[in-house]
């Protein structure tokens, strides 16, 4: 074996042969090159000493089992390297597979988080022994790559599941599980709760398989659940592709597509075969566009962004230990329990105990639900409820290091909170405010320490959305960044850092998008065809339910407040061409959104029921014929170029906070790699982004015209970045 092995091999005198994954050069063992080799020389020492040998162990001297495959090296991968990608996966896999049917039991024993390729060495073995490690996770994440694990995963998953559950379980969604709950949905077979007793276990599986009927012999498996040779199975197959329809999500995201299509030929077909179409579905994937665009999105920019490299430097954290919520309300009450969730004593105020109390009660609700379906304890729900003290005191504010405002939008009244708070709270308290469009440096002039003051920007549902937008004012300090940054990492959710502007980056960003949907309507186009266009493009909610959602009195009075301030700076103003549409719905037909039961859509009990067959009366006019890609586009394009702008005016200043701030706060889509990977990997790069650019500005309004910045840079030939 060559000195650069990454698999270190330990033979004791029973003759059990440990496979110790141990990439020297690496702090994670990846499946690079140094593996490829390494594996094939395993393989073929086992088959050499193979009488010497009677079982074999794999387990990792890393923190992690293994950890998948080499995201650097994926990234690169271009038309040009297909056949070289696909010839180093299918070396990975005959050496897995040589290891596999050698006729020795093979037991993995996993001994930290073995996902995507950590995995699939796992499933070559017979028998899988997670430790229960903190933090560790099993299972196989690449569809959220925009991958498929190419490493016999498709293969195996559907050979030990069937193909219904290795489809809804593992590959369709890349859900990673607790090594508990990799027990309970049978991706391993048994759980330790220290590495002895791992490794003991281990010896006793290859113990009692020593002479009895092995299940890995070389005529391999036999489906469960059957194949589509099967006529009943096969009977159901073409109702596939529509009934795992969420799972598959939208043309835009060819990865579930892919996964589908390996899983199904390759359970027709023997083994061998099976591991080539899934390294032929691999490869399709691997040198695309999207798998690039959500691996820079999903992996390194979210790596970027959650390691601070928008915080201060040189600032130590201090963390938050006793948190005052103001307005305990939809906001505040799932502020109030994402910060108890996180250990934080939260002292949640509103104008009455009543109010205050039901702002606690929304807390109980969640953790009574998670309670019924195991997800918690009762302990850990008493404990956490009793973090949280509700009030209509002032006083009950005192000792608190952080303030998180939620109350009304309105300037005057926020002013008014702080005022009454600002003595009664610890002398240096954290001072933020939860709006979503009002100027942090306006709210920052009714305290008397602005450099505390700053925009915590939170997106409802609270507990569930991971994204908080940072807003810094004009006045505020590096510390309070540093500080808020901290606060939103310690409630384990993802912050993005912007400059003050009306809307900040993310509110401004999805108005457009909303606004380029209801112009639409305005042209003329077909309303179920406009909601069709935000699906296909890949956005997670339709542009006309998301307004509905959002009530279309909000935009009216965002519009009023931006065109007063520019009014009173001495601009003119543009307006929208949406305006004239949603003041229609609003003057004339009284359709204010869901809130107000009746809006683009009709509702019944609260529960949407069809578009309001009033749209096509009043606004579609047959014969209006925008091309669906145009549709789509002008979704996309709409954000994308607001983005650029919030770049011109210094609004955002970081590319991965863009990107991760418009997929995971505003719905942009996943498959685009985010506002500004978009833009990037646009067909033709960004002289293709400004060609089309300016195409959809001749043909739909001066509102697409490329900004100066985005021209400059595709002149030089650069990237957004
Ligand atoms: P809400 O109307 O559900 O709650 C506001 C709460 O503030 C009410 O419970 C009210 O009683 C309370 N309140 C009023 N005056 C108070 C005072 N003097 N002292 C203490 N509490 C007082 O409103 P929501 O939706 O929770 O919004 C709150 C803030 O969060 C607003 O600034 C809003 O713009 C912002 N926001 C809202 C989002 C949303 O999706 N609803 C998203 C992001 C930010």
């Amino acid at each position: 074996m060559s000195e650069n092995t990454t698999i270190r091999w330990e033979q004791d005198e029973s003759g059990v042969v440990t496979l110790v994954l141990d990439d020297p050069n690496q702090s994670a063992n990846t499946m690079n090159q140094a593996f490829k080799d390494s594996v094939t020389a395993v393989a073929d020492r086992l088959e050499a000493e193979k009488d010497s040998v009677r079982g074999i162990i794999f387990t990792s001297a890393k923190k992690t089992f293994f950890a998948g495959g080499d995201l650097k090296d994926m990234i690169q991968v271009g038309p040009a390297q297909a056949q070289q990608a696909f010839d180093a996966g299918m070396a990975i896999k005959h050496a897995l597979r040589r290891i596999e049917t050698l006729g020795k039991p093979v037991v993995a024993a996993i001994n930290g988080a073995a996902l995507g390729g950590g995995y699939e060495i796992a499933l070559a073995c017979h028998h899988r022994i997670a430790l229960d490690a903190p933090g560790s996770k099993i299972g196989l994440p690449e569809v959220t790559l925009g991958l498929l694990p190419a490493g016999g995963g498709v293969t195996r998953t559907v050979r030990l599941m069937g193909i219904a559950d290795a489809l809804l379980k593992v590959l369709l969604q890349g859900t990673q599980y607790s090594p508990k709950r990799a027990l309970d949905n049978g991706l391993v077979h048994e759980v330790a709760v220290s590495t002895e007793e791992m490794l003991a276990k281990a010896r006793a599986f290859i113990e009692a398989n020593l002479t009895s009927q092995q299940p890995w012999d070389i005529k391999g498996y036999k489906i469960p659940g059957g194949t589509p040779s099967n006529p009943r199975f096969a009977a159901n197959l073409p109702a596939f592709p529509a009934n795992l329809k969420k799972q598959i999500n939208g043309a835009s995201y060819p990865a579930p597509r892919n996964i589908l299509a390996a899983a199904v030929e390759g359970s027709q077909v023997d083994f061998e075969t099976a591991q080539t179409i899934e390294a032929r579905y691999f490869t399709e994937l691997v040198t695309g566009q999207i798998s690039k665009n959500m691996i820079q999105a999903f992996f390194f920019d979210l790596q970027a962004v959650n390691s601070g490299a928008s915080r201060p430097q040189g600032i130590a954290p201090r963390p938050t230990r006793r948190v005052a919520v103001l307005g305990a309300g939809m906001m505040g009450a799932g502020i109030a329990y994402s910060c108890a969730r996180a250990g934080i004593e939260v002292v949640l105020k509103d104008v009455t105990p009543e109010a205050a109390a039901k702002g606690k009660a929304y807390s109980a609700a969640l953790l009574d639900k998670a309670l019924s379906r195991g997800r918690t304890t009762e302990a850990k729900r008493d404990a956490l409820l009793a973090l949280i003290t509700p009030t209509a005191d002032p006083a009950d504010l005192a000792g608190c290091d952080t303030v998180i405002e939620a109350v009304f939008e309105d300037v005057s009244l926020k002013h008014k909170v702080f005022q009454e708070i600002q003595d009664v709270v610890g002398p240096d308290a954290l001072l933020c405010s939860n709006t979503s469009t009002l100027p942090i440096s306006l709210l920052s002039e009714g305290v008397s320490r602005p450099a505390d003051f700053i925009g915590l920007h939170f997106f409802s549902p609270v507990d569930k959305m991971p994204l908080v937008e940072i807003i810094k004012g004009e006045r505020t300090g590096d510390e309070a960044l540093a500080r808020a940054f901290d606060l939103v990492r310690q409630i384990k959710k993802t912050p993005i850092v912007v400059n003050d502007s009306r809307g900040f980056f993310t509110s401004r960003v999805i108005g457009q998008f909303i606004n380029e949907g209801v112009a639409m309507l305005g042209e003329g186009a077909d309303p179920a065809s406009i909601e069709q266009a935000a699906a296909q493009a890949g956005y997670p909610a339709k542009v006309l339910s998301l307004m509905d959602e959002l009530t279309l009195t909000l935009p009216r009075k965002i519009r009023n407040e931006a065109r007063r301030a520019v009014e009173e700076a001495g601009g003119t103003w543009a307006g929208h061409p949406s305006d004239a549409v949603i003041d229609r719905m609003v003057d004339e037909f009284g359709r204010t959104g869901r809130s107000g039961g009746a809006g683009f859509y009709e509702y019944a009990d609260g529960k949407r029921a069809g578009l309001w067959p009033g749209l096509r009366e009043h606004f579609a006019r047959p014969g209006t014929k925008i091309p669906f890609l145009d549709m789509q586009e002008r979704m996309l394009f709409s954000e994308a170029l607001d983005t650029v702008r919030c770049f011109e005016e210094g609004v955002l200043t970081s590319v991965p906070d863009a990107n991760i701030g418009s997929i995971f706060g505003i719905g942009f889509p996943g498959w685009t790699g985010g506002v500004i990977q978009y833009i990037n990997g646009y067909e033709g790069g960004l002289p293709g982004f400004v060609a089309r650019s300016r195409e959809l500005a001749a043909r739909y309004g001066e509102r697409f015209a490329p900004p100066a910045l985005l021209v400059e840079k595709a002149e030089k030939g650069e990237r957004f970045n």
